[in-house]
Formats: C-alpha cells, sequence, structure tokens
C-alpha cells in the first residue's frame, strides 16, 4: 500500500491511560484475566449468570446450553422478546426521556427519537404488519436507506416473532430478487427512495423489478423518504403512514422460544449462491449486549456512532441491537462522508458531541486522502474510544486515527469478528487490553481461539496458520438458512469438531492475534465479502463470455479491488467498450458496490490438468506480476506467459 510508504512508526503497545481505566467497563488487565479464566472454566454458567443479570425474561431458561455439534441451542427452554429488551424496558424502566436514536439525514434533516417515542413507533408499526396478516414466523425483507424506520422495522419484525433479512440498500434488484426468494419471504419493506451524494437511490423501483418473479411476497410497506413518484399497486403496495393512520399501541411483544430466529443475513461464502446466516433470539442478544458494554464501553451519558448500515452485520449488531439492549443512544447518518463536502464526519461528530465512533479501515483511508484540514477545522474532543471493524488496520491508517482523530487520546479498539459469529470475539476491551496496533489482541471472554496448521494441530507462537474456535458461543450463527449441510460442510468438517474461520492469522509470544485476511475464495473489498464465484457466475451469464476467473488485487483504499479474467466466446472488436459493459453487468447483478476494478480479456485462463482455475497464480499476477509458486499442476505453461506479458504492456 502506498499509504504506508511513507515511514510511519508506531509504538508496540499502548496501554490505556489511568483516566479511562478508571471510568472504564472492565478497569486493568487483572479484570480481563480473572473474567477470561472463568468464562473457560465453566463456560455455561458464566454465560447463564450473564443471561439471566442482563436480560429481561418472559419465563427463564432451564440451562444455558444444548450443545450437538455442530447444532447449539443456548439458554433452552427460555422465553423472551428481543424488542421488548431493547427497547419496552428501558423505555418504562427510568429512560423514557433519554434518546435512543438520534439521526441525521443527508439533506440536514435531524430527529431525536426518545425511548418512550421508539416503543410507540415501533408498536405501531406492529400492528400495521398485524393488519396486514403477517403472523409468527412469516418472514421480512427489509430494503431501506440508514433512517430511524429501518431499526424500527427490524424492531417491529422482532416484536411479532417475524425473522428479518435486511437486504443493503447498494444490492441490486436482481441479488434483491435471490435473497427474497431464497427466504420465502411474505413482506417487504422499503421506502420510496433514499439520499445518496444528493442523488435519490431509487429503492421502490427495484424492488417493483424484483417482485416479478417473488410469488411469496403478498404485501409491501413503502416509508416515504424522498416524496418521489413512485408505483403503488393496489391491494399489494401500502404506504407506512396510511397504514400507521388505523395502527394501535397495544401490541405486547410475543414470548418467543430463546431459539427463535431473530434474523437471516446473506453473505458471500464460496460459491456462487451467498449463504442466508441464521442468527437467532436469546443468545445473540446477550453477547451483542455484553460485548457493547465490554468493548465499546458505553455509558449512560455517551453519544455512540457506528458508521455501518444496517444491511451489513455490523449495523445489526452495532448500530441496532447491541446498544439499544444496553440502553444506549445510538447515531444514525443517512448519507455519503463526502456530501456536501468532506468534513461532513467530523462535522457529525462535533455538532452531536459523538463520544465513541466505530468504523471501517476503508473508511479510515479514504478519508486521510483528503488531507488533515478537513478534521481539522471541526472540535472532536468529545471522542473518547474509536472503534474499527471489517479488515486488518494498516500502519497508516491506525496512526492517523488514533492522532488525528483520537488526539491521541482515544483508545483503537480493533474488533475482529463475522457476520457468522454475530458479536466481536477477539478484540481489546479499552479499559484493561496494552494495545498493538494492527492486531485484535485477545479473545473475548468465553471464546477459545487457536492458532492451527493444515492438520488441524496448533503452530508454534509467531507462526501463520487458520483461526480456529474451539467452544461454541451464544451469538454464533445456528446454520445456513435451507441449508444444515452446506454449514456443516463450510464451517465444521475442515477441522472436525472446531469451527473455522476462514481466516489466515498468526499469535504471538504475548498471545496477541493477528489476523492476515481469507484464505479461501473470498475477497474483502471495502470490509465487504464478496465471493470470487459470485462475481464470476454473473459474468459468465453475459452472451459475450466463454468464462472467467475473479481474484481479488490490493487497494489503497478499499483493501482489496475485483480484478477479473475473461475470455470470449469470439474475439471482440472493441475490447474497452466491452470492459466497461461488462462492469456495468456486474454491478446490475449484484450491486454497485461489486462493480469491478478491471476486467482483463485473455485467450485461455490457467488450469490444473483437472480443469480446476488456478486463481492463485492469477492473484499472484495482479499482485507482483510474476509467478514465484508452485506450477506443477498447471495444464498450459504459455497462458501464464502471455497473461504477465498482457500487463506490461498496459
Ligand atoms: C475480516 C464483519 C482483520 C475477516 C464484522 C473476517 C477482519 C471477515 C476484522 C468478516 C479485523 C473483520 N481485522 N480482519 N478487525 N474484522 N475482518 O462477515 O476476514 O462482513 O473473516 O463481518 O472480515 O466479514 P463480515
Amino acid at each position: 500500500m502506498t499509504q504506508d510508504a511513507k515511514h510511519v512508526s508506531l509504538p508496540t503497545l499502548v496501554p490505556p491511560s489511568d483516566e479511562f481505566v478508571r471510568q472504564a467497563n472492565v478497569s486493568g488487565m487483572d479484570a480481563y484475566r480473572e473474567m477470561y479464566a472463568r468464562s473457560v472454566d465453566s463456560t455455561e454458567e458464566f454465560w447463564g449468570q450473564l443471561a439471566e443479570q442482563e436480560l429481561h425474561w418472559f419465563q427463564r431458561f432451564e440451562k444455558p446450553l444444548d450443545w450437538n455439534p455442530p447444532f447449539a441451542k443456548w439458554f433452552v427452554g427460555g422465553k423472551l422478546n428481543v424488542c421488548y429488551n431493547c427497547v419496552d424496558r428501558h423505555a418504562m424502566g427510568g429512560r423514557g426521556n433519554k434518546a435512543a436514536i438520534i439521526f441525521e439525514g443527508e439533506p440536514g434533516d435531524q430527529r431525536t427519537i426518545t425511548y418512550r417515542e421508539l416503543q410507540r413507533l415501533v408498536t405501531r408499526f406492529a400492528s400495521s404488519l398485524l393488519e396486514l396478516g403477517m403472523k409468527t414466523g412469516d418472514r421480512a425483507v427489509i430494503y431501506m436507506p440508514m433512517i430511524p424506520e429501518a431499526a424500527i422495522a427490524m424492531l417491529g419484525c422482532a416484536r411479532l416473532g417475524i425473522p428479518h433479512s435486511v437486504v443493503f440498500g447498494g444490492f441490486s434488484a436482481e441479488a434483491l430478487k435471490a435473497r427474497i426468494q431464497d427466504l420465502e419471504a411474505s413482506v417487504v419493506i422499503t421506502t420510496d427512495g433514499g439520499w445518496r451524494r444528493g442523488k435519490e437511490i431509487r429503492l421502490k423501483d427495484a424492488v417493483d423489478e424484483a417482485l416479478r418473479e417473488c410469488p411469496t411476497v403478498r404485501h409491501t410497506v413503502v416509508y416515504q423518504r424522498t416524496g418521489s413518484e413512485v408505483k403503488m399497486e393496489k391491494g399489494r403496495d401500502h404506504w407506512w403512514h396510511v397504514l400507521d393512520e388505523s395502527a394501535n399501541e397495544n401490541v405486547a411483544a410475543v414470548e418467543l422460544d430463546s431459539e427463535h430466529p431473530l434474523f437471516v443475513l446473506y453473505t458471500s461464502g464460496t460459491t456462487g449462491k451467498p449463504k442466508g446466516i441464521l442468527h437467532t433470539s436469546a443468545g445473540y442478544l446477550l453477547q451483542s449486549a455484553m460485548t457493547t458494554k465490554w468493548v465499546l464501553d458505553l455509558k449512560e451519558h455517551d453519544t455512540y456512532w457506528c458508521t455501518a448500515d444496517v444491511g451489513w452485520v455490523t449495523g445489526h449488531s452495532y448500530v441496532v441491537y447491541g446498544p439499544l439492549a444496553v440502553g444506549a443512544t445510538t447515531f444514525m447518518y443517512e448519507g455519503a462522508p463526502d456530501t456536501p463536502a468532506f468534513d461532513r464526519w467530523w462535522r457529525l461528530i462535533d455538532k452531536y458531541k459523538i463520544s465513541v465512533l466505530y468504523t471501517s479501515p476503508t473508511a479510515i483511508r479514504a478519508l486521510i486522502r483528503q488531507g488533515d484540514h478537513w478534521p481539522e477545522r471541526h472540535d472532536l474532543t468529545s471522542l473518547r474510544l474509536l472503534g474499527s471493524v471489517g479488515e486488518p488496520i494498516n500502519p497508516a491508517a491506525w496512526d492517523w486515527y488514533y492522532r488525528v482523530i483520537g488526539g491521541s487520546r482515544c483508545p483503537i479498539v480493533d474488533t475482529w469478528w463475522q457476520t457468522e459469529t454475530g458479536a466481536m470475539l477477539i478484540s481489546p476491551m479499552p479499559g484493561a487490553t496494552p494495545l498493538k496496533p494492527g492486531s485484535g489482541t485477545m479473545p473475548m471472554p468465553g471464546i477459545v481461539a487457536e492458532i492451527v496448521d493444515n492438520h488441524g494441530k496448533p503452530v508454534e507462537d509467531g507462526r501463520e496458520g487458520f483461526l480456529i474456535l474451539k467452544k461454541p458461543w451464544p451469538s454464533m450463527l445456528r446454520t445456513i438458512w435451507g441449508d444444515p449441510e452446506r454449514y456443516q460442510d463450510q464451517y465444521w468438517s475442515r477441522f472436525p469438531g472446531y469451527y473455522f474461520t476462514g481466516d489466515a492469522a498468526r499469535k504471538d509470544k504475548d498471545g496477541y492475534f493477528w489476523v492476515l485476511g481469507r484464505v479461501d475464495d473470498v475477497m474483502n473489498v471495502s470490509g465487504h465479502r464478496l465471493s470470487t464465484m459470485e462475481i464470476e457466475s454473473a459474468l459468465v451469464k453475459h452472451p459475450a463470455v466463454a468464462e472467467a476467473a475473479v481474484v481479488g488485487k490490493p487497494h489503497e483504499i478499499t483493501g482489496q479491488a475485483v480484478c477479473c479474467f475473461v475470455t470470449l466466446k469470439k474475439s471482440a472488436t472493441d475490447v474497452d467498450k466491452l470492459g466497461l459493459e461488462l462492469r456495468q453487468w456486474v454491478a446490475h447483478e449484484i450491486g454497485a458496490f461489486a462493480r469491478p476494478e478491471e476486467i482483463r480479456f485473455t485467450d485461455s485462463l490457467p488450469k490444473t490438468r483437472s480443469g480446476k482455475i488456478m486463481r492463485r497464480l492469477l492473484r499472484e499476477i495482479v499482485t507482483s506480476n510474476t509467478v514465484a509458486g508452485d506450477v506443477t499442476t498447471l495444464e498450459d505453461m504459455n497462458v501464464l506467459t502471455s497473461l504477465a506479458s498482457q500487463h506490461d504492456e498496459d
């Protein structure tokens, strides 16, 4: 990365200040060590006690865990409601007038929603869903911009036991359709559109396109955000505000089993078909709430901002469920960081006196590039803690985040976790763990992580290997929606009995974990997972394409960028035009954020004798333009020479 080319010397160990330790939810390394030891010696008791203390139950659970590998049931026999825990108990228990959500839209509109108001809005929305005939167990797809109604829709579904799947607003109609179909959803909750860089993202149009082939969907609910013209199909499409006219506030939170499905979130795997990651109620809620306390260190007076979209898991666990479960104030911003100018985020931090900020290395790198004068114009002294998620944070980004944004005063929690893990699993506790820049530091309580070799044997400290988890944890995924075999196969078969993360990592002699990146065919672009196979499947649907191979290429801002090698059915006359068309094609099939950075046309692809594309070699070509690795299984050496020389001519 060129940004790191300019020398950045980082401290090797950054202990928390005395002042931070004094006020922290977990103070000092001894407190962490004591809690960690207890959590692994008697894991079930540890989580059982927390579940009793921290959650509201309609009916107490009988035992903390029923583990029938790889299928877990947590807090067996208990009954609770996630929405009640996130909203009602605070609204009625002394936080009624506290801000639950503070919002600013891209055009500058502002809202503050107290816990009591949130309870009213969520209950009325749940009443509208009932009016449409929705029942516990039906599924909802939510396709919305970052506005409070996205959270209200999630919580309204949770209140009734309607599992939701939030589809990021950047996904195309095609991708939306595939998710609705896989989930067999009955209702889609959306808006006319949302604001992004001053332009309207027209969500309802995409819903209309998707619904042409989604027979299970009986209704849509459309929140009016932009006020632009949309098509409303009679009997199927309903305005949120019209339904609200006859809504009532007497919808009790349904008493649901601990293992009742809360949501399904689709994420890229190693095949072309996205995986529906299933999370259930009690375990997910407990661990997202506990990590919010331990890692984000939230207190009664914090105003906390996680910049993730609710379409990603970070938005689920750390914009909505975690912070609301602990009764915190969560800030939401609808739009782009550069609208109207590159200081929008810093302006928001100053204006709302944000105290805890949680974002991604990609965002940090993009903002560094714009120069220090943007943050310097604003008072950022309200910040006391910074967080990072989604990919490893490189030294230049760490240094800038720490110095320029945090004023060398705020610890940075580098949190490692996945859609599948539901909550942060490897992370510092900011008032305890001395930081090592670039390391997620140590496992959270209850998490037994290890680095192993190909045969599942632990490797020596300092050596690279595969990151695995040895014990079940409450917020773990329960299965892949509709595909328990794929669940078993993807996560539990590579190292039998252990959960395989798909990440490479090493552990140093002090027990700090350094996550290096994916070892499977999953790319990490701007902290978002994209599967090489998913993009390849999209490309080969194009009539001109014979074969495609996709690899991640190092990128200064986004970490990785999508690079495609394509062979054509017959040679094209205008390759530049076709290249543009194919990039557009992928954006249409999946979403604009998946648009390839580069398309390279080639006569053939490097393959093994059994016909498997050797992506590893392509990765080497895009990274270093040479091939140093093992090529003994390669079918035709000439392919490589021509691929490399093609690049020389660029
Ligand atoms: C990567 C996002 C290094 C990792 C919450 C993981 C990280 C994948 C970090 C999950 C981190 C996430 N340091 N790598 N702090 N956080 N990753 O499902 O490769 O979108 O497997 O969940 O992102 O991405 P996902």
